[in-house]
């Protein structure tokens, strides 16, 4: 990896719960790899009124190891509604960068609430500060949500792309960031045994859990206008399935690679109100006890409605009409209060064509899977037929498990160190390009507003610490397949479990 060249990173919400928790320590463990630019800086800013010092100070807090990257912020205090306050913004940036005797990139981190992200754009570029020059360039990463539906997103690609090319706007899906997601292109185009059997000849059926064990905290006012199918599916799951699902991108470029990404997305079969009874489950957890504990059901959470219709839990079958996956349903669900924090890929091979050992011996042979961890314990796990010692033919599942944790040098980074260091260095491949976001709103879209318009369509009520509602066990078709579960299989796997 080289060091991007000289930067300011221009946060809009520093003061914010992302800023605090993620972007900063983020930035510091860039700063301790010594991959951050040599000279460097970050300004944030915001309405609330901190000095450089304060701001420092008030990061400082909420830092485990403080560190060398203190030293490196910067606070402009400004309102990011007003066209006049971006004119001194302009100003202290070339202060800023006198001061510190550069000519750097700017790379504007929009963490404020989605309402901003037409305006602050507009701001800076009629503040002249989206101009790129030789070597000097001028980006913007967009965090999520991005849009609530089809017309909103196509609506903010418009706004953004009047202001700036496509080649600069960074919209963050911090999914791809991680190092297991990545690694799943790797894994398919970098061996040779996986990529000829990847199709609908020898892949049953694909398998997608992202779980989460807590509720909403104190999100409940976001979430409820947001659900699990705009938060989760829309973006990080259906981004999931592009990587399993798409062709060989020619090159490992972003363009190439996100080229494939958008094919997937426009290959999706388009879910019709007659398919939404067998291809779309919605939950939403109710009060119950988990090992003891007593848990708020979500219409009890703060700043949730108690007649509240917002789905905690989403599960969905989607087919993706193309010649290798024809006829392979792909099975995504996530949740929250559901049993433990875990993201998962499951890819489902066909059993063998003949049964020789399955009848006889009471044995299970179920088809290979092979289980992608995206978290926890991030890594790799083949499940295949073994036979069980001593005499006859029984079969076991056995495992061979790879977890990236057993690496001598294993370091795992988090995936916004990752996504920001591709951004200063321009790389966009990990980012989601503006066709493809937009395609997957075209793909949600009539699930959204079907469940807007037609009150009868059940929302299953899910006792927390459960994996949502048991008709979700149902979807997946042929008698002897069920979800994995994660829960049973990460304790069989010797691995963490929080039930
Ligand atoms: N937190 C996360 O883990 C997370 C994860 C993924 C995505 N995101 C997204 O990142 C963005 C920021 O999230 P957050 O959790 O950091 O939010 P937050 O804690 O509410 O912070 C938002 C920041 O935006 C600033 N802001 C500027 N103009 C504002 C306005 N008109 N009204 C309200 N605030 C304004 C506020 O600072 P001033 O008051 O000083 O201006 C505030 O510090 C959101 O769009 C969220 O969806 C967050």
């Amino acid at each position: 990896m080289y060091k991007p060249a000289d930067h300011i990173i221009i946060i809009f919400g520093a003061s914010g719960d992302l800023t605090r928790r993620k972007l900063i320590p983020a930035l510091g463990e860039l700063q301790k790899l010594g991959l951050l630019p040599d000279r460097f800086a970050v300004l944030g800013v915001g309405r609330t009124n901190f000095d450089d010092t304060s701001y420092r100070e008030m990061i400082s807090s909420h830092l485990e190891e403080p560190g060398e990257i203190i030293p490196l912020l910067y606070y402009h205090s400004m309102d990011t509604k007003s066209e006049e306050d971006f004119g001194g913004l302009a100003r202290r940036l070339d202060q800023l960068s006198q001061e510190l005797k550069i000519n750097p990139s700017y790379l504007f981190y929009l963490a404020t609430p989605p309402s901003l992200y037409e305006t602050i754009p507009r701001l800076l570029s009629g503040a002249g500060l989206t101009r790129e020059g030789k070597g000097i360039f001028r980006r913007i990463i967009v965090e999520k949500p991005f849009g609530m539906d089809h017309r909103s997103a196509a609506e903010l690609n418009l706004a953004l792309l009047s202001h700036l090319e496509e080649h600069q706007v960074y919209r963050i899906d911090h999914y791809l960031g991680k190092e297991s997601v990545q690694n799943l292109l790797v894994t398919r185009f970098s061996n040779g045994i996986f990529e000829p059997l990847w199709n609908r000849n020898f892949i049953h059926h694909v398998e997608i859990t992202s779980a989460e064990s807590l509720g909403v905290g104190t999100r409940g006012g976001y979430y409820d206008n947001s659900g699990a199918l705009r938060d989760m599916l829309q973006n990080h799951l259906l981004q999931l399935v592009g990587l399993v699902a798409m062709e060989p991108p020619t090159v490992i470029s972003s363009d190439a690679i996100r080229n494939e990404v958008l094919k997937v997305f426009q290959s999706f079969r388009p879910i019709t109100i007659n398919d939404l009874p067998n291809q779309v489950i919605r939950g939403q957890y109710m009060a119950s006890h988990v090992r003891g504990e007593a848990m708020k059901g979500y219409r009890s959470e703060e700043d949730v409605p108690e007649n509240s219709r917002a789905e905690t839990f989403v599960a969905m079958k989607l087919y993706i009409d193309n010649w290798r996956w024809g006829g392979v349903p792909f099975y995504i669900r996530t949740g929250k209060r559901l049993p433990t924090k875990v993201s998962e890929i499951v890819v489902h091979f066909k059993p063998s064509p003949h049964k020789l050992f399955s009848d006889h011996e009471g044995g299970t042979v179920e088809g290979n899977r092979l289980v992608i961890r995206i978290q926890h314990d991030e890594g790799i796990l083949l499940k295949f037929g073994m036979k069980v010692q001593g005499a006859g033919f029984k079969v076991q599942d056995a495992n061979l498990d790879f977890h990236y944790k057993d690496l001598s040098d294993s370091y795992i980074p988090e995936a916004y160190q990752r996504l920001l260091l591709d951004c200063m260095q321009g790389d966009s491949t990990l980012y989601t390009r503006g066709d493809a976001v937009e395609a997957a709103w075209r793909f949600v879209d009539p699930v959204l507003t079907a469940w807007k318009e037609d009150k009868s369509i059940p929302l299953h009520g899910y006792p927390c610490g459960s994996w949502g509602p048991e008709i979700a066990d149902q979807m997946i078709e042929g008698k002897e397949y069920t979800w994995r579960c994660p829960c049973k299989n990460l304790a069989d796997d010797g691995l963490y479990c929080e039930l």
